[in-house]
């Protein structure tokens, strides 16, 4: 009944259907006038189009997006562009490139509150990071923004690590992630020991030792020099003892941290 009507309008209205749309003309107009839309047209963006009204989107007008003065230009939707610098003026005068969604959403162009989009960059906002304001790190404006901040932590911590290595003991190493995450820097955070270097927290070495350099970093200042517990320091790691276990059977064994360290980097025996 009311697509009826609507056709009838067309056709009085001296309109080639079929050049202007595919859709039928009762998904988006009512029966009485072309315009404004059928309140509750059938038509709906989010479903029947690839492009998905978001955000602030959703309360624009089709005319907006879809502009012309005829109704062959309005009706030709295919040719909206999708990118968003197609329709939205670039402040930044395409130095940040055209995909302006990577920074911004549809809801508005305010950056203040975007702490859980961080999380999508290269470098997410844990511990201290996560309440910190933007310009602690990218300065008053946003001076400095991708390509001008590492990940590394030092560049932004040398400070605090030249006070650091003022106490003796603070390894000479400015990687600082090794041995620090970035909710305090006290206690340090060993936790990519296992990984990095050899299991302490898991395997037959988890819950054996008391502290770094009692055993081990006999040398504090240098976490290179290492020891495997050697001279009975360690009752496992006894000479009579180890030196059985590796006689005859184990070419190239001696008596020597580097040497076990080579031959076990897993922890484990045999590896
Ligand atoms: C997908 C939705 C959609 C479909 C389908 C559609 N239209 Fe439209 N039509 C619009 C929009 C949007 C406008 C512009 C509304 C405005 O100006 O605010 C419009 C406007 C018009 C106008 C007024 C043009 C003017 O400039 O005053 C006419 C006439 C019209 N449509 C005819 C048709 C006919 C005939 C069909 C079927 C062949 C059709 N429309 C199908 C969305 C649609
Ligand atoms: C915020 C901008 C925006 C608004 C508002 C908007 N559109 Fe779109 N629309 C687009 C974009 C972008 C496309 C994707 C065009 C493409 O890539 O094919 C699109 C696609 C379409 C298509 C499919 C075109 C095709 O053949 O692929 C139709 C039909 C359409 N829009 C109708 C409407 C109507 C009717 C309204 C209002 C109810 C509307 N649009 C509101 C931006 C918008
Ligand atoms: C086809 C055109 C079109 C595209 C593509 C488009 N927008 Fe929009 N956008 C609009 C229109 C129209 C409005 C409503 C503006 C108004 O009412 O003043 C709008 C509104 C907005 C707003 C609300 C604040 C404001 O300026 O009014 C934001 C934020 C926004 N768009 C971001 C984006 C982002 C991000 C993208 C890409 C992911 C994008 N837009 C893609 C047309 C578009
Ligand atoms: C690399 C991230 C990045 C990209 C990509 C990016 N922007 Fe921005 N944009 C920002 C930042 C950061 C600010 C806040 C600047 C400030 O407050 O001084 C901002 C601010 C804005 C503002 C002003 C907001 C306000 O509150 O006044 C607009 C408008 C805007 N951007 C549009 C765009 C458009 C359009 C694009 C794509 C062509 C784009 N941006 C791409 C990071 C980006
Ligand atoms: C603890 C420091 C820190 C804080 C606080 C911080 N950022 Fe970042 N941000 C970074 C680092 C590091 C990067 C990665 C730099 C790169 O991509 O080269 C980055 C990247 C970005 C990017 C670039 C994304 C891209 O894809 O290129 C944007 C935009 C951004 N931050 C916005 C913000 C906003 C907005 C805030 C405040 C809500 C904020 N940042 C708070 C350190 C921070
Ligand atoms: C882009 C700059 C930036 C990067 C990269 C960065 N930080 Fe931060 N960080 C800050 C800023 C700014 C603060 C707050 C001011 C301060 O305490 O120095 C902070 C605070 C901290 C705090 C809290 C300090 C305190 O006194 O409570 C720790 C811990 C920390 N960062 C560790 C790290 C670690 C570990 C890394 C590397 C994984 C890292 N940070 C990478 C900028 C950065
Ligand atoms: C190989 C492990 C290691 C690395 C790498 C490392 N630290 Fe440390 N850091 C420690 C240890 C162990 C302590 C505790 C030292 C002590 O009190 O004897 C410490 C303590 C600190 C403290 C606390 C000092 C205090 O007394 O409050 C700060 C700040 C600190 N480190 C900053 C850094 C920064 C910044 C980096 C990177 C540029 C870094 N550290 C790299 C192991 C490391
Ligand atoms: C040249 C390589 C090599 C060197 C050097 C070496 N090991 Fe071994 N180790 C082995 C092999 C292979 C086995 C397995 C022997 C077997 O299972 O019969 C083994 C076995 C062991 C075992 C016994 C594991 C078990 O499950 O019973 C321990 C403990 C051990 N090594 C510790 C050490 C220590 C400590 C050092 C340094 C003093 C050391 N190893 C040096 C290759 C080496």
């Amino acid at each position: 009944m009311g697509l009826t009507s609507v056709v009838l309008m067309a056709v009085l209205a001296g309109i080639p259907q079929e050049e202007l749309t595919d859709i039928p003309c009762a998904n988006c107009h009512s029966p009485n006038a072309w315009i404004p839309l059928a309140p509750d047209h059938t038509f709906q963006h989010n479903r029947d189009t690839l492009f998905p009204l978001e955000g602030e989107h959703q309360n624009a007008e089709c005319i907006q997006c879809h502009p012309g003065e005829t109704a062959m230009e309005t009706h030709a939707f295919a040719q909206a562009k999708p990118e968003c610098s197609a329709c939205h003026l670039d402040i930044h005068q395409n130095e940040f490139g055209s995909e302006c969604g990577r920074c911004h959403n549809t809801s508005d162009w305010d950056m203040s509150r975007w702490n859980q989009n961080h999380d999508h960059t290269i470098f997410a906002l844990n511990g201290m990071h996560a309440s910190l304001a933007c310009r602690d790190c990218h300065g008053v404006n946003f001076q400095r923004l991708a390509g001008q901040l590492t990940t590394d932590c030092f560049p932004c911590h040398s400070s605090q690590y030249r006070l650091a290595r003022e106490n003796p003991d603070h390894p000479d190493n400015d990687n600082c992630r090794l041995c620090h995450n970035s909710r305090a820097w006290l206690p340090i955070d060993m936790s990519q020991h296992d990984s990095e270097f050899f299991p302490i927290y898991s395997g037959s070495h988890r819950g054996t030792w008391t502290t770094c350099d009692a055993e081990c970093h006999f040398d504090p200042s240098d976490y290179q020099i290492f020891s495997c517990g050697l001279n009975g320091v360690c009752h496992k790691h006894d000479k009579t003892k180890m030196d059985r276990k590796h006689r005859g059977e184990v070419g190239g064994y001696s008596y020597n941290s580097v040497k076990c360290y080579h031959c076990h980097s897993g922890g484990r025996g045999g590896d």
